[in-house]
């Protein structure tokens, strides 16, 4: 659903012969989420733009003494002084800030190996799915988070202003694998009835890709696997985690599509000795790598 947008201020700055806009908007996203109003207050020059601010009323803790809307009238008015005092050393300030990262190519599926063992149970699981993938011809890619920068989220609701989150960690990487596929797997284990510690993290900052998909919209058709590996016996010890992943993948638009759930690994120990398990998984892998053959020849 489109925010409603309204204009709060529009101000024209004429500094010799070039001329500046500067605009501040506010878009109410109430309908997504309760109360929430973002605010962008833009210069440009030539109808290009040159500088951007944004922020949002969720940005602002119950006990911080400031509201979105007075931070960005004050920006507004900061910016103007600016403009007016040094137009060139304000765009030079500026400038650099708008650069974008570059896309990478798409990967047909990604396989997030959430378990911090790195020869464990899910591992293999990653593995047959991998190898279901290459099989087909397909580009896989494998993401071990427990290996990786990875930040915890901070709640700091910034990425509702822009779309990307505040720490330049090696999630920018893993959200860019995650938009390009057409189908996602998360392999973990049970971890206290529910995902391990770095795999939460991957989930958390997620809310940024979120946040992308809210303000510009996203890819659709997009499908996630959970395979999971527990220790203890009995279907129960899978009820939060594939509540967790369920969740983590609907908040991204991903529709979950099926799961495969190995309980006893502790009296196991090698999920490989279970029959049919590995013919299971690639067939499953194989299924929906397929589909998505079948939806491309269609196109
Ligand atoms: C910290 C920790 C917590 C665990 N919590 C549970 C649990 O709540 N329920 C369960 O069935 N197994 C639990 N397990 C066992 C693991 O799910 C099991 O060993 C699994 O095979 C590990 O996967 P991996 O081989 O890929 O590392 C736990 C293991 C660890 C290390």
């Amino acid at each position: 659903m489109e925010p409603s947008t309204a204009l709060i201020r529009r101000v024209e700055i004429n500094s010799g012969k070039e001329q500046y806009i500067l605009t501040l908007n506010s878009e109410d996203f109430s309908a997504l989420y309760p109360g929430m109003v973002r605010y962008t207050l833009t210069v440009t020059e030539d109808e290009q733009t040159i500088a951007v601010f944004r922020t949002n009323s969720y940005e602002y803790s119950p006990l911080v003494p400031l509201s979105a809307e007075e931070i960005s009238r004050r920006t507004a008015d900061e910016w103007e002084r600016e403009i007016r005092l040094n137009p060139m050393e304000f765009v030079l300030n500026h400038q650099q800030k708008l650069q974008k990262r570059a896309v990478p190519p798409p990967v047909d599926i990604v396989v997030i190996q959430g378990s911090p063992r790195a020869h464990g149970n899910c591992s293999i699981l990653a593995g047959w799915a991998v190898e279901a993938a290459q099989d087909l011809g397909r580009h896989a890619q494998v993401i071990y988070p427990h290996d990786m920068d990875v930040h915890s989220c901070i709640g700091c609701y910034q990425c509702y202003n822009t779309g990307s989150c505040v720490f330049n960690d090696d999630m920018g990487t893993i959200i860019d694998a995650i938009r390009s596929t057409s189908l996602l797997v998360i392999c973990s284990p049970v971890y206290t009835n529910t995902v391990p510690g770095g795999l939460k993290l991957l989930i958390d900052r997620c809310q940024a890709y979120h946040a992308e998909r809210l303000l510009s919209g996203g890819i659709t058709g997009q499908r996630g696997l959970i395979f999971s590996v527990a220790g203890r016996e009995g279907e129960e010890n899978f009820t939060c985690i594939t509540r967790v992943i369920s969740a983590f993948f609907r908040n991204l638009g991903i529709t979950p599509v099926g799961e495969i759930l190995v309980d006893r690994a502790d009296a196991i120990r090698d999920i490989r000795t279970i029959p049919a398990l590995e013919h299971h998984v690639r067939e499953k892998v194989k299924h929906y790598l397929s589909m998505k053959e079948t939806a491309e020849k269609k196109a």
